[in-house]
């Protein structure tokens, strides 16, 4: 099969790229910087940097996971220019291009963030759940509805909702080591908000997952079926790294270095995969505590 990424040369696209490459599938990579893909995720991946570099040799499948880091800087106006234009904006471009192809792929499954549904507190939520308002679930929102219009060209579609993706380089949870391991680590704001956390292995399965069973279509939480809250989190961290981690960080604080975007580490969803379970994906990392020591184990 020839799977085109977008998104490809980040932390979960590098991922994908491998186990495709392993299984013998053809794989090209839209990138800002296609000379850098062969050495970013594969020697035998094909780096483009326009989509009308492709018309002659279409995909059978898209993986669309490109986006600017939504948590890298603060969310001034150009900011959000820059995180729309680079999700919303590309999935409309690929999308109209997708349209334009003589043969479609059969599947186009693209990103999203547990961040559509908002802040939640710590209702069980899974995909039936509306949302609420909010800037993320604004963003999410309007780059999922970009996807779905694929579905007019007789494309399937998924939405990958994806959760704090736990991974040895890189992601969030790299942010996080450095204070814990000075033992400045702890509970965030009440400690009591939800963080639906997915191992890498479980991100890369699910979307394998959505890529070969056909009956599967519409948002899918990527997230493993137990949550935990920020203050269990950073429990569990902390006893990894064997340090406290008891020293909480006051929103006030947060808000006032982060501004709006302090809404991604002081809220949470209580996400749960129903989807992915009753499609019958099976979750190698259920529990936080083998999921950590696993990422931190394999650490470079
Ligand atoms: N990792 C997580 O915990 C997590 C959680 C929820 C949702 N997600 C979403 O899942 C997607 C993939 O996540 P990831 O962690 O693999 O992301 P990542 O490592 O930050 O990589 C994203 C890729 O997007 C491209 N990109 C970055 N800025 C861009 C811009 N301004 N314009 C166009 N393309 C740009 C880059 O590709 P090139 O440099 O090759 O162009 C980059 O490799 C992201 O959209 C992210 O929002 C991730």
């Amino acid at each position: 099969m020839h799977i085109l990424l977008t998104g490809g040369t980040g932390l979960i696209g590098r991922s994908l790229c491998g186990s495709f490459l392993a299984d013998g599938h053809r794989v090209t990579v839209l990138s800002r910087r296609p000379q850098q893909v062969p050495a970013l995720c594969g020697a035998k991946v094909r780096g483009v940097e326009t989509l009308t570099e492709l018309n002659d040799d279409a995909p059978d499948a898209v993986i669309n996971l490109a986006g600017a880091p939504i948590a890298d800087k603060r969310w001034s106006s150009a900011r959000k220019g820059e995180l729309w234009a680079s999700r919303v904006t590309l999935t409309e471009q690929l999308v109209a291009w997708l349209g334009t192809l003589p043969r479609k792929p059969s599947v186009l499954i693209s990103g999203s963030a547990v961040g559509w549904y908002g802040n939640t507190g710590s209702t069980i939520i899974d995909e039936t759940h509306p949302g609420k308002a909010g800037y993320t679930h604004t963003l999410c929102d309007a780059w999922e509805t970009a996807a779905q219009r694929a579905a007019a060209h007789g494309i399937r579609v998924c939405q990958v909702r994806t959760g704090l993706v736990l991974a040895p380089d890189g992601g969030f949870l790299q942010k996080m080591l450095l204070p814990f391991r000075m033992g400045l680590g702890g509970p965030i704001g009440s400690g009591r908000q939800y963080m639906p956390w997915v191992h890498l292995h479980d991100e890369v399965g699910i979307i394998r997952h959505l890529l070969t069973h056909e009956q599967c279509r519409g948002p899918f939480n990527s997230t493993a079926p137990n949550p935990v809250t920020n203050r269990e989190f950073a429990r569990e961290l902390g006893r990894a790294l064997h340090r406290p981690a008891l020293l909480p960080l006051p929103s006030a604080a947060l808000k006032l270095g982060l501004g709006e975007m302090a809404e991604l580490l002081l809220g949470g969803q209580n996400a749960v995969p129903r989807k992915a379970l009753e499609s019958g994906y099976t979750f190698r990392f259920t529990e936080l505590e083998p999921a950590l020591n696993d990422v931190l184990d394999s650490k470079h």
